[in-house]
């Protein structure tokens, strides 16, 4: 039978990978073959993901991917357990609703650090020759906010806006690595991110953003399949594009 996604014997590192959609894709990719490399802060839960990977040859490290002037180190290690990186998912990130009013500079501070220059500085020591392979593939979760505006989402959504500039900037500038970079933009996702949000509204309020959704919320294995194609060979003539997971969100 002919497998379209296929991850054997890939080595995919994956930020985020605790929780919600990062770890959907670590379970996804380690059933489709790949050895994962799973990264998060809270070690109770990365164990939780680590016992429901298919498969061997997995690890977790426990880290703040904002400590970043050990993010070299921690590549190493991550290249010297399970050698060079076929694919890397930067789905760690925070939300942050507050009007323009209310933001202050550590407030922007914050969410850019984990969301965009978290991202960009794994991707910089990453994509060094020793740490990567031929023709690897990058992918920043970004969101449907990255595009679009909501009010209240400032802060965040320049963060994700700022992954997909920078994304299409290092598509061009690692084409001649064979090294591909996209970003997956979802609409509302059923995770502890979101689940927050909507416990913080009214059912009203929380109605009227599910009808922004044609199809409803998007659970996170939405998003890992889109992922798993992105780090396969099926896509590598996909490069520096945005796609759009959102169940409809963006057709109005
Ligand atoms: N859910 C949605 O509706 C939605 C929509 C659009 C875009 N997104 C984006 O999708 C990505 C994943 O979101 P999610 O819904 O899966 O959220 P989530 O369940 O809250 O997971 C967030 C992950 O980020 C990790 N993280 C946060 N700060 C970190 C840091 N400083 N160092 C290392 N890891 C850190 C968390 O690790 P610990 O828990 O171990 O601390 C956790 O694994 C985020 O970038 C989010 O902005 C989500």
């Amino acid at each position: 039978m002919y497998n379209l996604v296929d991850l054997s014997n890939k080595h995919i590192l994956i930020t985020g990978a605790s929780s919600g959609i990062g770890k959907e894709i670590a379970i996804l990719t380690s059933k489709l073959g790949a050895r994962v490399s799973l990264i998060g802060r809270k070690k109770e839960k990365l164990e939780i993901v680590l016992n429901e990977l298919v498969g061997n040859g997995h690890f977790y490290y426990e880290f703040d991917i904002t400590n970043f002037n050990e993010l070299d180190q921690l590549v190493s290690s991550v290249v010297e357990k399970s050698g060079l990186i076929d694919g890397f998912v930067h789905s760690a990130g925070i939300e942050m609703t507050r009007p323009l009013k209310m933001l202050k500079v550590n407030h922007y501070n914050d969410v850019f650090d984990i969301n965009i220059i978290a991202a960009l500085e794994l991707t910089r020591i990453i994509t060094k020759n020793n740490n990567i392979s031929k023709e690897a593939s990058i992918i920043f979760i970004s969101s449907i906010v990255g595009l679009l505006g909501q009010a209240g989402k400032t802060a965040y959504s320049a963060s994700k806006g700022a992954l997909i500039s920078a994304s299409k900037c290092l598509s061009l500038e690692l084409a001649a690595k064979g090294i591909r970079v996209n970003t997956i933009l979802p609409a509302l996702v059923e995770t502890d991110m979101s689940l927050k949000i909507l416990e913080s509204i009214s059912e009203e309020s929380k109605n009227n953003i599910l009808k922004m959704h044609p199809l409803g919320f998007g659970k996170a294995i939405d998003i890992a399949n889109s992922a798993a194609f992105l780090l396969s060979p099926a896509s590598r003539w996909i490069t520096g594009v945005e796609f759009i997971i959102d169940g409809g969100y963006s057709a109005s």
